[in-house]
């Protein structure tokens, strides 16, 4: 590892995330390089984070600061991923942590690539489990933060969160910071391409139905419902625009709206 990291120093990786072989282990390395670009994208970078304050603040009702969103870098996520493996939590070791380079075990597939080759019925099995197992995560006082499908891996036949750069839990109440995890996941699930189309409502439902079935009374309280209210109320005023666009996203929008109409039901 420490002739790899000094070789890095000499032939930097470019910006992204990579596979690679070190030692003969199979790694992952996140490389955000601080250069002049990130300093000019700072403002940019500020107003999206302001935007998201906007949407957060619209939509779950709470204005998380734009500052501790900003902090979502590297070293943010080294740090949670070091203090969830201390609990024992599945997510990928840390190899080596410097500035803006972030080396990790690999830990098998994401899911949607796994959804894309899977027969239905196994698709519908593998969202349920994905649904429980972050209601579990959430039980146990976690949030996420990108909790898309694909920042889940299966291997060895559990799954494991990856991808802990998103600092929004941190600025969120922890309900709230839960109930933006569950519709992220949502909206990654029916928003996914090339999965055949049919299929999403019905796996949308099994995602729900596996969350529900191992949510506490702490997941499923007013922030929940809130959340389903709004996402509900916004689908349905948007509907006159939206009816007639078959744009990805707006489907996978609208069969999410639908996701949350079961939570406000009696
Ligand atoms: N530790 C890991 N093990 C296996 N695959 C990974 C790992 N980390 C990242 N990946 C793969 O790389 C993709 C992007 O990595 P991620 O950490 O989610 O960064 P980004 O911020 O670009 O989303 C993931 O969706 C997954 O396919
Ligand atoms: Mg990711």
């Amino acid at each position: 590892m420490n002739d790899w990291l000094a070789d890095q120093r000499v032939r930097p990786l470019p910006d992204g995330v990579h596979e690679a072989q070190i030692g003969g282990v199979r790694c992952i390395v996140k490389v955000r390089r601080p250069g002049a670009g990130r300093a000019l994208g700072y403002g940019l970078r500020y107003l999206r984070a302001l935007a998201l304050a906007v949407f957060c603040k619209l939509v779950l009702g709470e204005f998380p600061s734009p500052r501790v969103l900003l902090r979502n870098g590297l070293a943010d996520e080294t740090r949670r991923l070091r203090a969830l493996r201390a609990q024992a939590w599945p997510v990928p070791q840390v190899y080596a942590a410097e500035p803006g380079l972030l080396v990790l075990e690999f830990v098998g597939q994401d899911l949607p690539h796994l959804l894309r080759r899977a027969p239905p019925a196994q698709c519908a099995e593998l969202v349920f489990r994905a649904g429980a197992d972050l209601a579990r995560f959430h039980r146990a006082g976690h949030w996420h933060g990108g909790a898309q499908l694909r920042n889940m891996t299966l291997r060895d036949g559990r799954y494991w969160r990856i991808d802990f750069e998103e600092n929004i839990g941190g600025a969120l109440s922890l309900p709230l910071a839960q109930a933006y995890d569950l519709l992220q996941a949502c909206l990654s699930l029916t928003g996914m391409n090339r999965l055949p189309e049919h299929l999403l409502p019905a796996l949308g439902r099994q995602l729900l139905q596996g969350y529900l079935s191992e949510a506490g009374p702490e997941q499923t309280g007013p922030a929940l419902r809130r959340v389903a209210r709004s996402i509900a109320g916004t689908e349905r005023v948007l509907r006159p625009l939206t009816a007639r666009l078959s744009w990805r996203d707006v489907r996978g929008f609208r069969l999410t709206a639908d996701l949350m109409r079961v939570l406000l039901k009696p």
